[in-house]
């Protein structure tokens, strides 16, 4: 029988139908209890129930809604993504979704191109990413999740954490399910509810930063000028993104920041901006689509958020996925941090290291591993996201020097085309990798400057290579040091 999730009985049918009667099962449907409660069925809540159900743990994944999603969010899939999905053994998510291979980037500086392809695997394929609609794909998710007998799906809202107040520990969630108050306990608590959280003001640090939002429209029949490949268009104002999510439609993000003058109301707000700064720099072969869709006025939009991790401290309780870290979507990392995460954070926690989550103190202390093995991976793709932002919203003299130098030096080639790519894909592993071509771009800038000028202002350009110089480090440092707090 096929799993129709829009259909509202199924959450608890699809995981008792055919399977036999497991006391564990009728714990969870019947008590609420299990031996985790996560809060969130979307990209890091199923793949997280699915990894630690198949570990053999008792999991309840909540939802508020298992209707399809509908967002402008999650729709392409780096080559390093695709392969924690598959490890977590979710593959198959992939497919009947019209899926597009994805196989690296065109960035187009004022009309010029320059092609980024993603780097050679060491047995000479390519690596590749998935582009799609994120509803059909959590859709999927969510599948994998009610199949697994271990997991029970229950559509519920999470509205408060259920505390032992004497010695802090959290102890489950307090839902609303049509408007009835419902409990729900496991020995551990995952938040995975999203950007945002509701349960992150309370538990964690920090609050999340918005700089600009993203604004979507959904484009048809649109030819791109190197298909299977995202694009990204530069030229004087903020960066825009364009990329296949099925076999007629496509994706066109556009980056609006606050304050940017372009969209204020008297150059007739986002529509205005769209009209007399996106139509006129898109590639000549999107603008038809781009009219229609515009037309239609189906304009949506999303904050582009700013995150840094922080390390779980509650007893009984872990926050991850967006309600923890998030960075600018410009890169498409999201996805891609949450599935190596559930690949990480269910090896820590697997039996074997934590035979069971009521040892909380066993459980932090696996976190505190995790906090600082992640990096390996989610700081490159963090400070990736924030500093490529960064340079390609260039608004003032530095950054468009820094931008400049940026798009000459992937006109390079080799490894200044090879490495960064890897890095964006999530494939390369080393942060040192992504230091060492941030600041080569900058002293290349600043080289480029210098040759272009003639001689008499050469001194200067080199004086204000310095201005170039500090710019950078203000530009990556930040986010290299929230990389560095515990
Ligand atoms: C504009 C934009 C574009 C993006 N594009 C990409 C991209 O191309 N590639 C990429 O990798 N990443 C992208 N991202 C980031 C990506 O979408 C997120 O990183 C990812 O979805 C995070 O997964 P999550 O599980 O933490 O949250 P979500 O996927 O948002 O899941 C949260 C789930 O929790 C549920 N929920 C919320 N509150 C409650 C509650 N109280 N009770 C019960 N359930 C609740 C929600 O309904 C939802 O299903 C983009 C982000 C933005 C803003
Ligand atoms: C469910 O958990 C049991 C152990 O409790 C395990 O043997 C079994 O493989 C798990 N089932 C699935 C489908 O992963």
């Amino acid at each position: 029988m096929p799993l129709m999730l829009d259909s509202p009985s199924v959450a608890t049918s699809a995981t008792s139908s055919n399977a036999p009667l497991d006391p564990r099962e009728e714990r969870r449907r019947l008590h609420h209890d299990a031996d985790i409660v996560i809060v969130g069925a979307g990209i890091f809540g199923c793949a997280i129930a699915v990894a630690m159900g198949k570990q053999g743990r008792s999991v309840l994944l909540l939802e508020r809604s298992l209707k399809t999603p509908d967002r402008i969010v999650g729709e392409l899939l780096q080559p390093g993504g695709v392969r924690a999905l598959r490890e977590l053994g979710l593959g198959e998510c992939l497919e009947d979704i019209d899926a597009v291979v994805c196989k690296g980037y065109e960035v187009s500086y004022y009309g010029e191109p320059v092609h980024i392809p993603y780097p050679q695997n060491a047995d000479g394929t390519r690596p590749e990413g998935r582009s799609f609609h994120h509803g059909q794909f959590v859709q999927k998710l969510r599948v994998a999740a009610m199949r697994c007998l271990n997991v029970t799906v229950v559509e519920t809202t999470a509205v408060d954490l259920i505390k032992d107040n004497y010695v802090g520990q959290v102890l489950g969630v307090e839902c609303s399910t049509g408007g009835k108050k419902d409990y729900f306990f496991g020995s551990l608590t995952i938040i995975a509810d999203g950007y945002a959280s509701k349960f992150r003001k309370e538990n964690i640090p920090h609050n999340p930063v918005v700089r600009s939002k993203f604004w979507g429209l959904e484009l048809i029949d649109t030819v791109l000028p190197c298909p299977f490949h995202g694009h990204v268009v530069l030229s004087d104002g903020p960066p825009i993104l364009i990329y296949q999510i099925g076999t007629r439609e496509t994706r066109i993000l556009i980056d609006i920041p606050e304050n940017c003058a372009s969209a204020s109301v008297k150059n007739g707000g986002v529509k205005g901006h769209m009209q007399n700064f996106v139509l006129p720099s898109l590639p000549e072969s999107v603008r038809p689509s781009f009219k229609a869709a515009l037309e239609e006025g189906k304009l949506r939009s999303m904050p582009n958020s700013y995150l840094p991790p922080s390390t779980a401290r509650i007893p009984g309780m872990i926050i991850l996925g967006d309600a923890m870290n998030m960075r600018h979507p410009l890169t498409g990392g999201g996805m891609t941090v949450a599935f190596n995460d559930a690949l990480l954070l269910s090896q820590l926690l697997s039996p074997e290291q934590v035979p069971s989550f009521d040892n909380t103190k066993a459980v932090l202390k696996q976190m505190k591993t995790f906090h600082w093995r992640r990096k390996n991976l989610t700081s490159i793709i963090n400070i990736l996201a924030m500093a490529l932002y960064s340079l390609f919203a260039a608004d003032d003299a530095h950054l468009r020097t820094l931008q400049n130098g940026c798009f000459r030096y992937f006109q390079l080639g080799g490894i200044r085309v090879s490495e960064p790519s890897g890095l964006l894909a999530g494939i390369i592993r080393n942060p040192l990798v992504l230091v060492y071509h941030f600041f080569t771009v900058a002293l290349y800038a600043i080289w480029l400057r210098i040759c272009a000028a003639s001689l008499f202002m050469k001194p200067v350009e080199l004086v204000n290579g310095i201005g170039v110089f500090w710019k950078a480090v203000m530009v990556i440092g930040p986010y290299i040091l929230s990389e560095l707090r515990a």
